[in-house]
């Protein structure tokens, strides 16, 4: 009779249930920041280094020392720990996160982290054909591929290199695998206005998203001018031109990004995207955080501040107190950006760091 009160009263896993979502809360509690949103979402550069030099970033003068970028062995100590706190997502980018000596083990042991749900890549495709199959068997499913012209000598000349049409090679083989290809357009007046009709028919005719992106004031500050600036609003006016766009179901889920579906004259439909940090800059629902290629924590692309998390590790620092850092990084978290302010007032704002370095 007592051990059936006993079995009524308290089943076995109760307990266990009960411990188990108070840690989860508890967990989740340490990514709400100070304007109530819960970052869950790591953006990891891998590495500065790239085999382009697109005019806007220009990866070169001052690479970070090989000793003083994260190895793949902290990257993934810092992975974990965050994972641990109840983050869940996780992208790759740079630089051009493909040009690291050991990527694909790096990317199977992060597939290895229980917990870590997604993990995603941005790349500039020039070696996507070669490394695609093992990305897909290593479980990537989403890549965002930066395009900025599909006019072979024009992107030689936005890149550096002549590369388009291995490029282009490796768009056509992710899509083939199956990924779910986005591509990065960014808009600069007179440099790449003319294709973007091109780009929303190219969203039409295959299973790609076309995202314009407005063209920051970072990363390589000498070829950027207010007169290059195309804001998301007269884009969107460009591409209506070419039929209906409705906004696309599910568009909140895709980060930054407003989606449309555009219907063509003759009946063909894309998605289309359209990200604009600087008109319409979408910080209140920013849940992300950036590790930059030398372990530094970045709680937004265009503040200064971050939290030396290399240092850190390198001075034996325990699990927790790694931990606390991050968390304390989230609390600092500023609310938004002054960008597009700054542009009210100013021909040239300054620019703040580095995109490669940083992580686009
Ligand atoms: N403005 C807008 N987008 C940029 N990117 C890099 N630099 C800039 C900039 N100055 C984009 C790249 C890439 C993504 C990660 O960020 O094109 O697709
Ligand atoms: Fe390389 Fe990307 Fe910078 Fe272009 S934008 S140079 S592809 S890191």
């Amino acid at each position: 009779m007592i051990l059936f009160e006993k079995k009524v009263n308290v089943h076995p896993y109760q307990e266990f249930f009960v411990m188990d979502s108070s840690k989860e809360n508890r967990k989740k509690e340490q990514l709400v920041d100070q304007y109530s949103r819960t970052i869950s979402y790591l953006r990891l550069s891998i590495t500065d280094r790239c085999n382009l030099r697109c005019l806007y970033c220009m990866p070169s003068s001052s690479l970070v020392k090989c000793a003083d970028l994260l190895s793949y062995e902290e990257m993934l100590r810092i992975v974990g720990l965050a994972v641990d706190m109840g983050m869940n997502k996780l992208r790759l980018t740079g630089g051009e996160p493909l040009v690291r000596k050991g990527v694909m083990d790096f990317i199977r042991n992060l597939a290895k982290i229980k917990g870590l749900e997604d993990i995603r890549l941005t790349t500039n495709g020039v070696l996507l054909h070669e490394k695609a199959v093992d990305l897909y068997s290593a479980g990537i499913r989403n890549l965002n591929i930066s395009l900025d012209s599909m006019k072979r000598e024009r992107f030689a000349e936005i890149t550096g290199s002549d590369l388009f049409d291995q490029v282009w090679q490796g768009i056509q083989t992710a899509c083939e695998l199956g990924f779910n290809v986005k591509l990065n357009v960014v808009a600069m007046k007179g440099i790449n206005d003319d294709e973007f009709a091109d780009f929303a028919k190219l969203a039409t005719q295959r299973s790609i998203q076309v995202r314009f992106i407005e063209f920051m004031p970072i990363g390589n500050k000498d070829s950027w001018d207010k007169t290059r600036f195309i804001a998301a609003s007269e884009l969107k006016e460009m591409i209506s031109t070419l039929g209906t766009m409705e906004p696309s179901p599910g568009s909140r889920l895709e980060g930054p990004a407003r989606v449309y579906r555009l219907t063509t004259s003759n009946g063909q439909t894309g998605r289309i995207g359209f990200i604009s940090p600087i008109s319409h800059h979408f910080c209140d629902k920013c849940n992300r955080l950036r590790l930059t290629s030398e372990g530094r924590l970045r709680a937004c692309l265009l503040h200064n501040h971050e939290t030396d998390l290399k240092a850190l590790l390198r001075q034996g620092s325990t699990d927790s107190e790694i931990q606390k850092a991050i968390q304390q990084t989230i609390l600092n978290k500023p609310k938004g950006h002054t960008l597009q302010d700054d542009l009210a007032g100013l021909d040239q704002v300054n620019c703040q760091g580095q995109m490669s370095r940083i992580g686009g």
